[in-house]
C-alpha cells in the first residue's frame, strides 16, 4: 500500500517546524551571541586555586542546592549578574534550584574562616541549617573551595557604597560649573564655611569630635575615615545638603546656599585620610576652651606656631600669646 502524499507533506513540516524551533532557540544564539566580558567576570587562571576550587565545587555538588544568578525579580542575592559576567565559566555552574542561597555575589561577603568552619560543619555558624557537612575534605581541597567562593562575584561591586540620587547630581552639576571643587582655593572656601558650622560637632580636624559631640549619642562623622574616599563630590553634596535622619546632623539646604554647599564639599573630600584617627577618651575631644577662637584666629596660630595642629601642643598660655592675645 502506497502511503498517503499528503501525511509524508505534514509529517515534512511538523519536522520542519521542529527543527527551525530547535534552530532559533539553541543554535542560533549559541553562535550569535557572544557577549563582551564584564568587570565582574569572574577569573579562573588554569591551575591557580580558583580554578582547582571551581572544580571541587562541581565535584562535590553544590551547584545541586546553589544557584548563581540574581535575577531581576530575585530579593536579597545583591547585585544583578549580565551575560558577560559568565565568559569564564566553562562548563558552567549555574544550578537550577535554591535549596541554599544563591551565591553569585558570596565572594568577599564572609572571611574566609567562616567558609571553613561552615564547610566543616553549618550548623556551627548557621543553626537549623540543611546543607550537609563537608567535613571530609583535606585542608588543601577545603583551601580551593574557599579560594573559588572568595573569586565568584567579588568584581561585582557598587563604585561606590553611598551614591547621591539622580536629583542631587543634577543640582551639584549646575553649581560645578561656576565652583571648581578641585581647587584649594574652593577648598580654603570651604573650609571658612566649615569652621563656623560645623567643627563644633565634627571638630576642628573633622575626627566628629567638637565639643558639641560629648552630648550626642550618634557622634558626628569622622571624615579621617578611608571610607570616605568613596564618597564622589556630588554625593558630598548630597549628603551636606540633606543631613543625616535620625542624628543631629542639620539639613544644611536650609541655610547654605548650592554654592557654599560645594565649597564645603571641596573642603571635605580632602580630609581622608590613609587610616582614621581614631577619639578614643575624653581628652581627644576639642575642648570648650580651645573652640573659643574663630577660625581666623586659629589659622595665625597654626602660622605663627608652625604646626599643622595647634592643639596637639596646646598650651593655654603659649597659644593665646601666639593668637596675640585675642582673649
Ligand atoms: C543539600 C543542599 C546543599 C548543598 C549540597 C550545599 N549547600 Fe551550601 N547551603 C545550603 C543551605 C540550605 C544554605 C543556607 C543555610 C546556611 O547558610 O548554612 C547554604 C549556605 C551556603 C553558603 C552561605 C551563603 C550565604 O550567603 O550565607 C555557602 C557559601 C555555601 N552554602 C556553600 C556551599 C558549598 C561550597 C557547597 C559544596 C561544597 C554547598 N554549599 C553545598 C544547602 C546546600
Ligand atoms: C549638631 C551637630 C552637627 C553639626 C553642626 C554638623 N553635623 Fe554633620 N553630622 C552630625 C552627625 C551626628 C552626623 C551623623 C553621623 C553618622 O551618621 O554616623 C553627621 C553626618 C555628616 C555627614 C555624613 C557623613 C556620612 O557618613 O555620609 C556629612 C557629610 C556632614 N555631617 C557634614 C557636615 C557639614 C558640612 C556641616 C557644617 C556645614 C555639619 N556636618 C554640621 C552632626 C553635625
Amino acid at each position: 500500500m502506497r502511503p498517503n502524499i499528503n501525511y509524508l507533506i505534514a509529517a515534512g513540516f511538523v519536522a520542519l517546524i521542529f527543527l527551525t524551533i530547535i534552530y532559533v532557540t539553541a543554535i542560533l544564539p549559541a553562535s550569535t551571541f557572544q557577549p563582551e566580558a564584564t568587570r565582574a567576570a569572574n577569573v579562573y587562571v588554569e591551575g591557580s586555586p580558583q580554578f582547582k576550587g571551581r572544580e571541587i565545587y562541581r565535584r562535590e555538588g553544590c551547584f545541586y542546592c546553589h544557584t548563581q544568578f540574581s535575577r531581576y525579580q530575585d530579593r536579597e542575592m545583591g547585585e544583578l549578574v549580565k551575560a558577560g559576567d559568565y565568559v569564564n565559566e566553562t562548563p558552567h555552574v549555574l544550578g537550577t534550584e535554591r535549596t541554599g542561597p544563591d551565591l553569585s555575589n558570596i565572594g568577599g561577603k564572609y572571611p574566609d574562616a567562616f567558609h571553613w568552619t561552615h564547610h566543616m560543619n553549618p550548623r556551627v555558624v548557621k543553626p537549623g541549617s540543611i546543607m550537609p557537612a563537608f567535613s571530609y575534605l583535606n585542608d588543601q581541597e577545603m583551601s580551593y573551595l574557599v579560594a573559588y567562593l572568595q573569586e565568584v562575584g567579588k568584581r561585582r561591586k557598587p563604585p561606590a557604597w553611598v551614591a547621591a540620587p539622580q536629583e542631587y547630581r543634577d543640582r551639584y552639576h549646575l553649581v560645578a560649573e561656576s565652583v571648581d571643587v578641585n581647587s584649594s582655593a574652593a577648598a580654603n572656601a570651604g573650609r571658612g564655611i566649615y569652621m563656623q558650622n560645623c567643627a563644633q560637632c565634627h571638630g576642628i580636624q573633622g575626627r566628629g569630635n567638637g565639643p558639641v559631640s560629648i552630648s550626642m549619642q550618634k557622634k558626628p562623622a569622622n571624615f579621617t575615615r578611608p571610607f570616605y574616599r568613596s564618597y564622589d563630590d556630588a554625593t558630598w553634596f548630597w549628603r551636606v545638603a540633606e543631613g543625616v535622619p535620625g542624628t543631629r546632623m542639620p539639613r544644611w539646604y536650609k541655610t547654605l546656599g548650592d554654592e557654599s554647599m560645594a565649597y564645603v564639599a571641596a573642603y571635605l573630600k580632602t580630609l581622608p585620610q590613609d587610616a582614621e584617627t581614631p577619639v578614643a577618651n575624653m581628652d581627644d575631644i576639642d575642648r570648650a576652651d580651645k573652640m573659643d577662637m574663630n577660625y581666623w584666629q586659629i589659622e595665625a596660630a597654626k602660622n605663627s606656631l608652625g604646626q599643622n595642629d595647634p592643639f596637639q601642643a596646646y598650651a593655654p598660655t603659649t597659644f593665646k600669646a601666639a593668637v596675640g592675645g585675642a582673649h
